[in-house]
């Protein structure tokens, strides 16, 4: 395995150094589809937002490897954060496993050993608290401890390579993904 994770000394979570907010990582469920569509939409601009209908379709096909991170408020729970993703027999992520579900294609394949992390967001109030530093570390923990696939895949902008580098992820170069106006980098962790 050629997974590392940030020195821990330099990723206390947002609980820790700011807020004392308390912060757990759970499943997302279809109950979960508008705080995560509001997420979206207040983290990615409109050409890089997953639409309603491909979230909708993840959480209900693959639940599994969609987590959230929340807090709780005055008794009600706060997604800040979330991951989600399908599974692809390619071992990066295609336009094909972006696409919208239809009855003639299924984006996700649940044969597939390659983790296609898809939408991963922290809301914009609590960026740069470790709060995504936390929701990544855990849901690498989670899928590594699942078995069953190989490794995680992404695109990202090349600015933040960097931040995914910080995790084992690999820079493959440039994404043949056009979606959102395309250049975007190929991120590769290998279990
Ligand atoms: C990118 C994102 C998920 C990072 O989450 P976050 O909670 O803000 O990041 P953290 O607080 O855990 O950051 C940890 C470290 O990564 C660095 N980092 C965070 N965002 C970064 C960025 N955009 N570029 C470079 N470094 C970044 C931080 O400076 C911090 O470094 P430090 O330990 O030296 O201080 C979050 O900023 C976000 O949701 N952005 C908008 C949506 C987006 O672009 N998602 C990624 C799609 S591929």
């Amino acid at each position: 395995m050629r997974m590392g994770f940030p020195d821990p000394k330099r990723t206390r979570s947002a609980t820790d150094k700011f807020t004392k907010e308390r912060t757990y990582v759970r499943n997302l469920t279809l109950l979960d589809l508008e705080a995560c569509v509001a997420l979206e939409e207040a983290a990615f601009i409109t050409s890089e937002r997953c639409p309603r209908e491909t979230f909708s379709y993840r959480l209900k096909v693959c639940p599994e490897l969609c987590f959230g991170i929340f807090t709780i408020r005055r008794n009600k729970e706060y997604l800040l954060g979330h991951a989600i993703a399908t599974k692809t027999l390619s071992p990066s992520v295609t336009e094909s496993s972006m696409a919208v579900a239809t009855p003639r294609h299924s984006p996700h394949n649940p044969a597939g050993p390659t983790i296609a992390l898809h939408s991963f967001a922290i809301q914009p109030t609590h960026q740069g608290r470790y709060l995504g530093t936390t929701l990544l570390q855990e849901y690498i923990r989670r899928m590594i401890m699942g078995g069953c696939v190989q490794r995680i895949a992404l695109i990202a902008r090349d600015r933040l390579a960097g931040f995914y580098e910080r995790f084992g992820f690999r820079c493959r170069g440039v994404s043949s993904v056009k979606f959102g106006g395309g250049e975007w980098m190929d991120l590769v962790l290998d279990f």
